[in-house]
């Protein structure tokens, strides 16, 4: 039914390489974070520039990119911990592993080149696959169950907050609607169904660009795990550390942005405003006032680095 992929095959470009590995300050025998493996591009030039005494504790949680990154690192075995998990659990898997704290963490946001080009696992409207979405396949909700038996209500919820999308009651109201008589199976079926509610708007993008971007977040409870993570991996580096993360959408870099501005700032007891008591002191320093973007040259190259934004804070 889907069109066949060969997985292992495939490769992902690593998104401003020069730029991420002079953001992270790294020096041989240093130990590091990358909390979004895939497939080991940024980490093989990591292990290679904290050399043979440095060590790389690797958070992927799709089984199949894991599966790939391991292979691609097999030169480096003896200093790399995998971790397939969620990297909601960075401070219990390094605290676990006797590390107390780590020179550098690494998070590469969102989709790898092959959940976008593999058609069976449901990321892209382009191909026809199942209405899948999950990065970590032992997860039980798919894009499916929610399209499928979510209220509108909910809907409505997650692809404005999720998707911004400006149409996100009618869409809600007409999904809810059209699975009455039959539900959706396919991405294909939902993005063709997307692009004739919108059928009036004459977007740049495509029309189901926001929804899949909500449902995408939602199945994979992105967001909250984002904001919750970034403060670990922030408790988690030595002080002198940098936590370095590219994001790739308006979302995901707002999280980012705000996390470590309020982190690079003393915080006052909101309950004395007179006394400016501080509760809790400034953690780290802003390094990037604006984002780091890729350059015309790598977007040419590699078009799916256009919309990366790179931050970067050091620990105090
Ligand atoms: C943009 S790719 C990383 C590519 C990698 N830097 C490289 O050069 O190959 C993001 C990866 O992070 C994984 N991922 C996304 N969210 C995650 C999370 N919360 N915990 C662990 N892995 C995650 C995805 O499955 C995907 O493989």
């Amino acid at each position: 039914m889907y069109t066949s992929f060969e997985h292992k095959n495939k490769v992902h470009i690593p998104v401003l390489k020069e730029e991420v590995l002079d953001a992270m300050n790294l020096k041989a025998g240093d130990k590091v974070v990358d909390a979004t493996l895939g497939l080991g591009g940024h980490a093989k030039e990591i292990l290679k520039a904290i050399g043979k005494s440095g060590h790389l504790y690797a958070f992927e949680q799709d089984e199949r990119n894991l599966k790939v990154a391991k292979e691609n690192l097999k030169d480096f075995t003896d200093q790399v911990t995998y971790f397939h998990y969620n990297f909601a659990s960075l401070k219990t898997c390094l605290s676990d592993a006797n590390q107390p704290c780590v020179n550098a963490v690494f998070f590469d946001l969102g989709l790898s080149s092959p959940h976008v080009d593999d058609p069976a696992r449901g990321f892209s409207f382009r191909s026809v696959g199942p209405l899948d979405m999950r990065f970590d396949q032992r997860r039980k909700l798919t894009a499916s169950e929610i399209v499928n038996k979510w209220s509108e209500d909910k809907l409505v919820q997650i692809f404005s907050k999720y998707g911004e999308e400006r149409m996100s009651k009618t869409v809600a109201r007409e999904i809810v609607s059209r699975r009455k008589d039959k539900p959706f199976e396919t991405t294909v079926d939902l993005a063709d169904f997307i692009k004739y509610i919108k059928r009036n708007l004459h977007e740049k993008k495509d029309p189901a660009t926001q929804i899949f971007q909500a449902l995408r977040i939602a199945v994979n409870n992105e967001m909250v795990v984002l904001a919750d993570a970034l403060v670990q991996a922030i408790d988690a580096v030595c002080a002198g550390g940098r936590v370095v993360a590219i994001s790739y959408h308006s979302l995901e870099d707002r999280i980012v942005k705000n996390v470590f501005r309020d982190l690079s700032r003393d915080l006052e007891d909101p309950n004395e405003p007179f006394i400016h008591k501080v509760i809790r002191e400034k953690q780290v320093s802003v390094l990037t006032k604006k984002p780091i973007e890729p350059s015309a040259k790598e977007v040419s190259e590699n078009p799916r680095a256009r919309s990366a934004k790179m931050r970067v804070v050091e620990k105090e």
